[in-house]
């Protein structure tokens, strides 16, 4: 299979945790690379479903080993959940999960934050996960960030903290929200910090000892092209390179060793949170949330949906060197006649075929649709390509082609059975 991106296309939830799980059987070694438990990867196994928020989607295979690389912010209390919650139902957790010691902690302040920041933005919100992603970056970026080194001394940690939650209370304050307890934070990270320590390494040896032994790797890609924080509809995206590139940095893996860009959309069009959307349509979006379909697997959140975006998708495939496509929910368009599909943008009477970078700009830009003919009739039994109906083959075929990128896969329900491979 060789070392592998695997990232998302369009705006998150484009069914990565599905297609992650399938390529995890021919892989040794998955790494989750950037953002935190704001991620919901949702993965059915054994008729059983999973919501996996930081531990990467691998950790359902035996024999396979997890990594949350130096990239991703570590809410400890909430790893310590996940790791808790996925033991309760039988998944085995020990040797197989590793945790960077280079990884910055996400903190109480954090997530309070980027909770005032949001309900002081008012209608210009972000609409966030509230997982306090944003502030935790920003004091990466700023150099004042603890890490899961620090948590691993406890003395230097409850120093750092101390300091920390000083400052950070004086702006809590001054934003009239409550101040966070010292005591209360130090004493919960601390013994959550011990469950960890068995986990803690350094995962840039590990993966690079991995690589001379021949292992192949799978790096996890979180949220989508369009979230990231340098190519996405800035300021409403995720804090972090969700594209190909937060993959090297993210995990200290250097880009020579990356074998293929897989690119990882919807047969139609998902975002959850605020921000422009260009494709959105209702009437789309009623009919997938009867279904009980599109719902946020991290927030509950119902998802706005749109019709299936070329402009976007073909940019994303840019940015990333996208070399596979795998095409996810396609049997969420089961009934829809006739499908659109967005080839191109209007902005104030001119035709463009890429994003503008403003997000304003995108905001105001009407998509020009082409109609194609729907297919009428399940598509969840299809195990072969040549099962599709005519209509469903000749649809993806003609999203592919816009993309500019080959077909590989196409996923027809949730199920690890539900996959086609071209
Ligand atoms: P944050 O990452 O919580 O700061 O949220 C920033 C934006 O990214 C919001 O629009 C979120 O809804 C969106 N977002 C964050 N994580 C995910 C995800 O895993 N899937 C889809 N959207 C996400
Ligand atoms: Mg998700």
């Amino acid at each position: 299979m060789a070392n592998t991106i695997l990232i998302g296309a369009q705006w998150g939830d484009e069914g990565k945790g599905k297609i992650i799980d399938v390529l995890t059987a021919n892989a040794d070694v998955i790494v989750r690379s950037q953002g935190g438990n704001n991620a919901g990867h949702t993965v059915i196994h054994r008729s059983k479903k999973y919501i996996l928020h930081l531990i990467p989607s691998g950790i359902l295979r035996r024999g396979k080993v997890c990594v949350i690389g130096n990239g991703v912010v570590v809410d400890p209390i909430a790893l310590v959940a996940e790791i808790e919650g996925l033991r309760k139902v039988g998944v085995k957790i020990d040797k197989n999960l590793l945790l960077s010691d280079c990884a910055h902690l996400v903190l109480p302040y954090h997530r309070l934050l980027d909770e005032q920041r949001e309900l002081r933005k008012g209608r210009a919100k972000i609409g966030t996960t509230k997982r306090g992603i944003g502030p935790a970056y920003g004091d990466k970026a700023g150099r004042t960030g603890l890490r899961v080194s620090d948590l691993m001394q406890p003395l230097l940690f409850s120093k750092k903290l101390q300091a920390k939650i000083i400052e950070n209370n004086s702006i809590l304050q001054a934003l009239g929200a409550r101040p966070v307890n010292f005591r209360e934070v130090n004493e919960s990270y601390l013994a959550a910090g011990e469950k960890l320590r068995p986990f803690v390494a350094n995962t840039v040896l590990y993966l690079h000892r991995a690589l001379e032994r021949g292992r192949e790797i799978l790096f996890e890609g979180a949220q989508g092209t369009f979230l990231d924080i340098d190519h996405g509809t800035y300021p409403y995206v995720t804090s972090s390179n969700t594209t190909a590139g937060g993959a090297c940095t993210g995990t200290g893996v250097p880009p020579h060793r990356m074998d293929r860009v897989l690119g990882v959309m919807k047969a139609y069009t998902t975002r959850v949170g605020e921000g422009p959307l260009p494709t959105e349509d209702r009437g789309l979006a009623e009919m997938l949330h009867k279904l009980g379909r599109e719902f946020g697997a991290t927030t509950g959140r119902p998802r706005r949906c749109g019709w299936f975006d070329a402009v976007a998708t073909r940019y994303a495939a840019m940015i990333n060197g996208i070399d596979e496509l795998a095409i996810t929910n396609l049997d969420g368009l089961d009934n829809v006649d006739p499908i659109l599909i967005c080839v191109a943008y209007c902005l104030n009477g001119k035709r463009l075929a890429v994003p503008p970078c403003d997000a304003t700009q995108l905001a105001n830009c009407e998509p020009i649709y082409q109609q194609v003919r729907g297919w009428n009739q399940s598509t969840h039994l299809a195990r072969k390509f040549s099962q599709l109906p005519l209509a469903a083959r000749n649809y993806v075929k003609y999203v592919s082609e816009l993309t500019g990128a080959t077909l590989s896969m196409v996923s027809v329900g949730p199920g690890r059975t539900q996959t086609i491979v071209l």
